[in-house]
């Protein structure tokens, strides 16, 4: 397609390389895998390849589903590139939180109000038995202006489609982790994630829920051992 290397580099990730280009004048994100040299090259390419293929299915589920992701313009599958649309001036929950956190006047409700988002937006996410993989508030955008709380997911890499409510327990676990350490004082706002989720996901919430508790006792036991 492009010549990336005239491209202007947004974000490097861990993973990924993150370019902002031209589509047919749209503003386009062109995500790149890119190489692990620790990994086995030929491993490498089948990682790569799967979390690029995981990405778009979880990605195009989730839009058929009004979980809103950014839309894909176009796929690479030989150099593994998604070029998706670009959220432009968005900000990602990680910032807002802690933006507002650390603002003495800080709207305390709209925080709330962004915490019942997510906990629905990931109820209907698991209803349609997709499981996100890294659930962090940095993979969380919203669009501007932020306080019309327009979320929008990203980086479904390690994304799958799965039924069990232990997959879906994982899943929310890792965010609580992500969350607690990220967001210092976070509890009572992780519950009301929580709550709004229970709510919004109806009956299956009750088995998603002790999966939850049951990961985290696993973990306290791991750190006691450790
Ligand atoms: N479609 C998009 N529109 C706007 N910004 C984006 C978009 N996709 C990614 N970004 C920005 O680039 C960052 C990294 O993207 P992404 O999470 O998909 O890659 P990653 O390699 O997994 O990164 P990380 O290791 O930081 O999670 C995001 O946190 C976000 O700030
Ligand atoms: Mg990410």
């Amino acid at each position: 397609m492009s010549d990336l290397s005239k491209a202007t580099l947004l974000k490097q990730g861990a993973e990924a390389k993150i370019y902002v280009i031209d589509f047919l004048g749209k503003p386009c994100i062109v995500k790149e895998r890119f190489q692990k040299t620790y990994r086995h090259p030929d491993l490498d390419k089948s990682l790569t390849a799967q979390r690029t293929k995981s990405e778009i299915r979880s990605m195009l589920r989730c839009r058929t589903n009004g979980i809103r992701t950014p839309v894909i313009y176009f796929v690479d599958q030989i150099k593994n590139l998604i070029y998706m649309e670009y959220i432009q001036d968005s900000v990602t929950v990680r910032d807002y939180v802690t933006a507002i956190q650390n603002n003495p006047d800080g709207d305390t409700h709209l925080l709330e109000a962004l915490m019942q988002k997510v906990g629905s937006t990931l109820a209907t996410m698991h209803e349609k038995n997709i499981i996100h993989g890294d659930l962090t508030t940095s993979n969380m955008l919203l669009r501007n202006p932020p306080e019309e709380l327009n979320l929008i997911l990203i980086d479904f890499g390690l994304g799958y489609i799965e039924n069990l409510a232990e997959d879906k327990g994982v899943d929310l676990y890792v965010l609580e982790r992500a969350f607690l350490s990220t967001h210092p004082n976070t509890e009572a706002l992780f519950e009301l994630l929580l709550q709004s989720y229970a709510k919004d996901y109806g009956k299956g919430a009750v088995e998603v829920l002790r999966k939850l508790d049951e990961v985290r006792q696993r973990g306290r036991k791991r750190t006691m051992v450790g």
